[in-house]
């Protein structure tokens, strides 16, 4: 029997999750392993790539056991995860210390010596984005200043997808959307830009070959296939970070078509025909998971998080949808209430760790109700600057947003979304996120669909839509006011996040 079956393996921050699919794109089997983080100092962020692997293979084995499948039937397998997490390896393929993840934020000085090194403007150029503390290169020159004997030791470097991929394949490896986000690419050229390395003094021969997602980059070898059950030979395309996964898993493929994430952050995913940037850097630049694509992201770090914590803090009584009706009632505008979404600080477009979040306006007229509405429509706005950066950038007209992630299960925020962003929002069937879309980058690869495209077009269907209505002129009266907010307040921000800091943080990007 040949059921052709696919698999999607996930390394995210909290968890190694396994999907398996079939080639209409039903879900057969899912597991998740959890994750634990290590925070050794304030800013910094680890996790141990064993455990990674450890994890990986238990989530391979529990999907293979629970859908009770031959793993011969498995065609192909598509790897995803966690962008910019720098893993090193020695000579031997060992790992030299905890991989350094996307959320670190210890590397702002080394982000300040990558711009004088390459020159901003030029970096922006090169790479399409400036040097944020997040991404990988300025995690390498890091570890070269703070440990030059785990430095001397390096002969590779990896993404934390790749260091699975090394694993299962023995093979040194990275997809070009996540390559990209290292800030180490040439991004019209999709590879390695050996100017920037020069600059930054990085080996060429420490990084992985580069391929596209859907490309096989290697075999299942038979070490692998005795701890994980897969079949040896099994073949491992490129994959993709999270992000451009997640998109391919809801069917952004091509311009005009958005991905809205609304989970914990807010990731606003625009694919483009060629390598465009925006000439600041504000918007992240990166290789889409589809050759001869890119996209542009605006991340907002605290999304659904704000709602959460609202939740948290004013009405923990409450659930997220008894909460949020009470502000059905409340007008457009939440009767000159704006809410700054910025409690972890801010990615898009402001990169700005001492930003800091604030209700604006209040009365005594105003109630839980407004505090509520207005936190839906603070996040709108601030993933409405992001959708703006993206037009002015030249990506051209938007003619839908796919939503998902936890706060698209709310009609009300849904709503208030359609009418800030004056366009039409749809949900789509498919909820497996960036598993579903390396999975399906496994389909390609397999050959079991002809493209990325059809893939999407095959597996993913449109289940719900929420047109933009009366309130649109409303919010486009209102933006305005929201817009001017930040840049008086960002001097006062950093005065009282100094204020209230227990330790000299030193961060001067996020
Ligand atoms: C993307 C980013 C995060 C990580 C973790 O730029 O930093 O989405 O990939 O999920």
């Amino acid at each position: 029997m040949n059921q052709r079956l696919l698999l999607g393996v996930d390394i995210s921050t909290t968890g190694a999750k396994a999907l398996l699919i079939d080639q209409e794109g039903r879900v057969v089997s899912s597991a998740t392993t959890p994750l634990t983080l290590q925070t050794p100092q304030p800013l910094w962020s680890e996790q141990d790539p064993q455990e990674w692997w450890k994890s990986a293979v238990e989530s391979i084995r529990q999907v293979i056991e629970a859908a009770d499948i031959d793993p011969a039937d498995i065609a192909a397998i598509g790897l995803t995860g966690q962008m910019h997490g720098l893993v090193m390896l020695d000579n031997s393929g060992r790992v030299l210390r905890p991989a350094i993840l996307w959320n670190d934020q210890r590397t702002a000085a080394q982000c300040d010596q990558i711009r004088t090194r390459v020159g901003k403007q030029r970096l922006i150029q090169v790479t399409g984005n400036d040097a944020l503390t997040g991404f990988t290169a300025p995690k390498i020159l890091w570890v070269r200043d703070h440990e030059p004997d785990v430095y001397s030791q390096v002969r590779h470097i990896l993404l934390p997808k790749d260091y699975i991929r090394y694993r299962l394949t023995g093979e040194y490896a990275v997809d070009r959307a996540g390559g990209s986000g290292t800030i180490l690419f040439d991004l019209k050229k999709r590879t390695w830009s050996p100017e920037i390395l020069a600059a930054l003094e990085i080996p060429a021969e420490w990084l992985p070959a580069t391929f596209e997602g859907p490309e096989i980059t290697g075999q299942v070898s038979q070490q692998a296939a005795s701890e994980t059950g897969l079949v040896p030979g099994t073949p491992v395309v490129g994959g993709a970070g999270d992000q451009a996964a997640q998109a391919v898993g809801v069917g952004a493929v091509e311009p005009g078509i958005i991905a809205l994430t609304l989970g914990t952050s807010g990731v606003v995913f625009a694919p483009t025909e060629s390598a465009l940037i925006e000439p600041e850097g504000r918007l992240h630049a990166f290789c889409h998971a589809i050759p001869g694509r890119w996209h542009f992201m605006g991340v907002m770090l605290s999304a659904a998080g704000s709602l959460q914590w609202h939740r948290d803090t004013i009405a923990p009584e409450l659930s997220f949808d008894e909460l949020v009706a009470e502000a059905v009632e409340i007008s457009p505008g939440s009767e000159g209430l704006l809410f700054l979404p910025y409690l972890t600080g801010e990615r898009t477009p402001y990169p700005d760790p001492f930003a800091r979040g604030a209700w604006i306006g209040l009365t005594i007229r105003h109630r839980r109700a407004h505090l509520t509405r207005a936190v839906l429509e603070g996040v709108a706005f601030g993933l409405k600057d992001s959708f703006g950066l993206i037009k002015n950038a030249g990506l051209g007209a938007v003619d839908q947003v796919r939503v998902s992630g936890g706060g698209a299960k709310s009609p009300l925020w849904k709503q208030i979304l359609a009418d800030v962003l004056d366009v039409e929002l749809v949900t789509v069937n498919t909820t497996e996120g960036a598993a579903f879309g390396a999975a399906l980058l496994a389909g390609v690869g397999a050959g079991i669909f002809t493209d990325v495209q059809e893939a999407c077009s095959q597996a993913i269907d449109i289940t719900g839509k929420t047109s933009p209505g009366e309130a649109v002129r409303a919010y486009r009266d209102f933006y305005p006011q929201y817009q001017e907010l930040y840049p008086v307040l960002a001097d006062q921000f950093k005065a009282i996040a100094a204020a209230g800091l227990p330790f000299d943080a030193g961060v001067e990007s996020a």
